[in-house]
């Protein structure tokens, strides 16, 4: 029998969006569709989430080099992450002093200046202003007063560059909370602890909302079906891959929800289950004897058992821009209610064998590049989804799967069933929070 069409007041239709009305969109663990498709609470999400919680801007290893630069984007402001002369990586706002432009254009390089394109005004890369042609314009000490670039709150974690629009937000790492020691899963995967990101970027649109990205252990067997037989078929293909086993492991695997709507999907368990497959695989790499050696020397068995079988791929998203997913960081950047720009950098290892760092390669384009099996699947889907949300009279949809079994782990997160929509609601948890913040 059909569902009845259940009617009612789209809650975010109001003139004004008060905290009231904001509140009324999570509901009995069901969202409101416009939460998805609304321009409204968009320009809401910009002005309350991303420009006012800690961004993910870029990670040091990224700007290698004096003068090296990132262009990047947090919320509608666009921003360069560029390599200072003093060896720190500073962030400032791609926005002249003079009259706004934005100065930097080329989405990558390296400069000892920036000039901007309007009248010409020029910055260094601490982001002082140095020179204003045709100066006798100005009043004397015109140049000095302006200063320069303006900079937002930066603070960073292993080389993850964090920055925020709000200087009054809390530190970087009462915000990162738990997921630090997940960060240091995918840094110490290294055994000198260190990542190298110039191996290239991929950068895709969908048109869908940027809340539909990912950490979602449910859709696994149906989106990556075809990716899942080639798998299983091929046990013996790469890195990442073969240690895997039944990828969608319901035995040993967990969805966790820390604070601050940090997710996880915690395949550790069932991957140290699998260690002696991936080890032995990695035997059968070039240098790949010495990396295990080199691992267990550098952090003991205990720690380096983990650091092996999580093979740099933590599998954790920091809310709301950063997913540290496969070999790669993804960042999410929302562009309007449907479209949505990811940028893809995969990671590679310092310290380690060329062998496995090719392999790593291989694997992130096999399963996130272009024409690979994996991400272009999950965009199509969420296209899918934005469009089905687009309808406004069966507005709501249901992220309760689990909500009888989930429990409060002793570390205070929050976990259940790997395919429980446990991260759907801590995501959603946070973004009420910062969403009804006046
Ligand atoms: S806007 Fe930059 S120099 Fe005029
Ligand atoms: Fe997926």
């Amino acid at each position: 029998m059909a569902t009845p069409i259940l009617q009612g007041q789209d809650p975010s239709s109001t003139p004004t969006l008060s905290s009231g009305a904001i509140q009324q969109l999570v509901r009995d663990n069901r969202l409101h569709s416009s939460m998805f498709t609304s321009q409204k609470i968009f320009d809401l999400e910009i002005e309350r989430i991303f420009h006012r919680t800690w961004l993910f801007v870029g990670h040091t290893s990224e700007v290698p080099n004096e003068g090296d630069f990132r262009l990047r984007m947090m919320g509608r402001q666009p921003v360069i992450l560029v390599h200072g002369k003093g060896g720190e990586v500073n962030v400032f706002l791609n926005r002249c002093r003079h009259r706004g432009a934005a100065i930097a254009e080329r989405e990558a390089g390296n400069a000892k200046f920036f000039k901007c394109w309007w009248h010409g005004w020029i910055y260094d890369t601490q982001g002082t202003l140095v020179d204003i042609p045709r100066a006798d314009g100005y009043e004397p000490g015109f140049k000095s007063r302006i200063g320069g670039l303006a900079r937002p709150r930066v603070e960073s974690y292993r080389g993850f560059v964090f920055a925020s629009l709000d200087p009054n937000v809390p530190e970087l790492l009462e915000h990162l909370g738990r997921t630090t020691a997940w960060i240091d899963y995918m840094m110490d995967a290294s055994p000198l602890g260190g990542i190298t990101l110039t191996a290239g970027v991929e950068k895709t649109f969908y048109r869908g909302n940027w809340k539909l990205t990912g950490m979602d252990g449910y859709h696994t067997d149906t989106v990556h079906a075809s990716v899942l037989e080639v798998w299983r078929k091929n046990s013996n293909d790469g890195l990442g891959v073969t240690h895997r086993g039944d990828v969608t492991s319901d035995r040993l695997s967990r969805a966790r929800a820390f604070d601050r709507g940090h997710t996880l999907l915690d395949y550790l368990e069932h991957k140290t289950d699998h260690l002696d497959g991936y080890l032995n695989f990695l035997r059968s790499l070039p240098g790949g004897a010495d990396y295990i050696d080199a691992t267990y020397a550098r952090y003991g068995e205990e720690y380096g058992k983990n650091v092996l079988a999580l093979a740099g791929d933590p599998h954790v998203a920091i809310y709301p821009n950063l997913q540290l997913i496969g070999n790669q960081l993804k960042i999410i950047v929302p562009l309007a209610p449907d479209r949505t720009q990811i940028v893809m950098l995969p990671v590679m290892l310092q310290g380690v064998p060329d062998s496995i760092n090719e392999a790593r390669l291989r694997v992130h384009e096999s399963f996130h590049g272009p024409a690979s099996a994996g991400t272009p699947d999950d965009h199509e889907v969420f296209e899918r989804a934005q469009r089905g949300l687009q309808g406004s009279v069966e507005s709501w949809i249901d992220i309760s799967r689990g909500l009888h079994r989930q429990q409060i782990d002793s570390d205070g997160t929050i976990s259940g069933h790997l395919s429980d929509e446990v991260a759907q609601r801590g995501q959603a948890r946070e973004w009420l929070r910062l969403m009804t913040r006046e």
